[in-house]
């Protein structure tokens, strides 16, 4: 049975640490440590059934850095409505050509997933329970490469707690156990096992009142699900972060819908694009490791 990565679950703490170095050694030396890579001529399937930008082309080029083929499954029968060939088919279809998956689907992964006779790693699901585990592992790197070590931090996370990104990165952050995590939003969007969490790192905020963070982590939230005034008090301004202390970062899992504006956007603590820059070397870890498992 090949072994899937579809929740930040199913990372062991000490695969993160190796996935974290391998990551670093890309970035400060992507060529020769891609061409010491212990993997050669993987071949890798791109089956995604919902837009994305940068987890598709994150994933693309990172198997190009590494000296890998990334093929795109293009299946629109599979994303139709009318579903003339199901979701497992398809990745049962397609996982037999190639040696590991990559997807974003419109469903929840976990049950697909094992009609897959190679890894799946997910770029992203559906479903009161949906997960990004790989954005959530490119969260915490960015936090460590601009603010150092998780567990001297304090990090606040805001806006819409429900989200598949916001959600695989609480659960991350719980493990890893910052030193205070703080969470702004409002009761329609906050995720229900957060809500009744009494973990003591755990705090409950408005945005308003941030001051003393290191991270501050802002989601987008989708237009209509909460009133415009309530929505006002979830987006960044240049008043907050007029607020924020001189060294935090501002971090967006992207795309930005209007959750930082645009005065507040001219900040250079906002670190949201050296956050993607650097996910191509998380996803080039993430390959590799997966790959080894898949070649075990
Ligand atoms: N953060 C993220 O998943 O972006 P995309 O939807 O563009 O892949």
């Amino acid at each position: 049975m090949p072994r899937h990565l579809v929740s930040v679950d199913d990372i062991r703490d000490s695969e993160l640490e190796s996935i974290f170095l391998r990551a670093r050694q890309f970035r400060t030396g992507a060529r020769d440590a891609a061409r010491s890579s212990r993997l050669s001529g993987r071949v890798v399937g791109l089956l995604f059934l919902q837009t994305s930008l940068r987890t598709r082309v994150g994933f693309a080029t990172a198997c190009a850095r590494l000296g890998w083929q990334s093929v795109s499954v293009f299946e629109q029968r599979a994303s139709e409505v009318s579903m003339a060939e199901s979701i497992d088919d398809t990745l049962r279809v397609a996982g037999g050509m190639v040696d590991l998956m990559v997807t974003r689907l419109p469903v929840p992964v976990g049950p697909v997933a094992s009609s897959s006779p190679v890894p799946v790693i997910s770029g992203g699901d559906a479903g009161p329970l949906a997960e990004h585990p790989t954005q959530a592992l490119i969260d915490v790197f960015a936090m460590e490469q601009e603010r150092g070590r998780v567990g001297d931090l304090h990090i606040a996370i805001c806006g819409d707690l429900r989200m598949r990104s916001a959600r695989s990165l609480t659960r991350l952050l719980l493990r890893r156990r910052p030193r205070k995590l703080s969470l702004i939003s409002v009761p329609a969007l906050m995720d229900p096992v957060l809500a009744g969490n009494p973990d003591p790192i755990l705090d409950r905020c408005q945005l308003s009142e941030v001051s003393d963070v290191d991270v501050l982590y802002v989601t987008g939230i989708p237009h209509q699900a909460i009133p415009e005034d309530v929505r006002d008090t979830l987006r960044v301004t240049s008043d907050v972060m007029k607020r924020l202390p001189k060294n935090a970062v501002v971090l967006s899992p992207m795309p930005v819908i209007d959750e930082i504006d645009s005065q507040a956007r001219c900040d250079d603590r906002i670190k949201m694009f050296n956050q993607s820059d650097n996910g191509v070397y998380v996803r080039m870890a993430v390959l590799e490791a997966m790959g080894d498992a898949s070649a075990a």
